[in-house]
């Protein structure tokens, strides 16, 4: 598989903290990569220097031929980088339909494209996540579980390559969960895209991600298949809180 992503020695520090420290892997396409560590290891943080809410301190960040390092968000955005939200963050006054056509049309440049085509657009993505019936909904009605799916909806139509999916299981109900990991899988099939998966449970990081990175404390502790990641007694010693970085 052709690498598409390649981080190289970011880091990034808020003050004092180094939330990302030095990390370095890359991101093969059409795989799913999973990323673990515990609570403030820097999942999040590294997500927003590879999609450009922040720039990296050192470092560079490399996609598809791009330095997209200190690229403007939008840009590499339409380059082809997408991602969720941990904390799902919806236009509140904006149906779902009308939100999910924002992304169609922020995310290509075709600046001859009306609202209309968007919708039309958008209301495929919309039917994909299971959010056909709630399309004419704003954005503060809808629940964390269809909120959820309407993240992944506008990810996909700003017709992404990698998809930065930041926790898709935390707080829904077991149903709700396996489900929503059906859905990101339909969606590698359906689209092809590539996910970067940050995720706290282990056994859906076993069933779906080819490889997984582990962060603690801002380092990348441990790269691998996911089965030897589960049985690492470094990273178990992380999760359970008696390791120091
Ligand atoms: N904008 C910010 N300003 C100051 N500190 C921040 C900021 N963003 C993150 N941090 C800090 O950086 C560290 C890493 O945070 P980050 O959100 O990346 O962790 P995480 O691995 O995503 O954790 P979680 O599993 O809880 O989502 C934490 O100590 C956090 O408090
Ligand atoms: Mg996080």
């Amino acid at each position: 598989m052709p690498e598409i992503l390649r981080v190289n020695g970011v880091s990034k520090h808020f003050g004092g903290l180094m939330a990302v420290n030095d990390v370095s892997f890359t991101i093969n396409a059409g795989e799913t990569l999973g990323l673990m560590g515990p609570n403030g290891a820097g999942k999040t943080t590294l997500v927003n220097l590879i999609t450009g809410k922040y720039i990296a301190d050192s470092g560079d960040i490399q996609f598809m031929g791009h330095d997209i390092t200190k690229m403007a968000p939008y840009k590499r955005c339409k380059l082809g980088i997408s991602r969720t939200y941990q904390i799902p963050r919806p236009f509140p006054e904006l149906t779902a339909l009308m939100s999910v056509a924002v992304s169609a049309l922020y995310g290509k440049d075709r600046v001859n494209q009306g609202l209309e085509d968007a919708a039309t657009e958008a209301t495929h993505y919309l039917e994909f996540c299971g959010l056909f019936s709630k399309r004419n909904v704003l954005g503060k009605d809808l629940t964390l579980y269809e909120l959820r799916g309407l993240e992944l909806a506008r990810a996909l139509a700003t017709t992404p390559k990698v998809i930065f999916v930041d926790e898709v299981m935390a707080g829904l109900n077991p149903g709700e969960a396996m489900k929503a990991v059906r859905l990101l899988e339909r969606a590698k099939e359906e689209f092809g895209v590539t996910i970067l998966w940050i995720e706290h449970v282990m056994a859906a990081l076993m069933k779906a991600a080819q490889r997984v990175v582990v962060l603690h404390y801002g380092k990348k502790i441990a790269e691998g298949p996911p089965q030897d990641i589960a049985n690492d007694p470094y990273v178990i010693e992380c999760y359970l809180g008696s390791c120091h970085a």
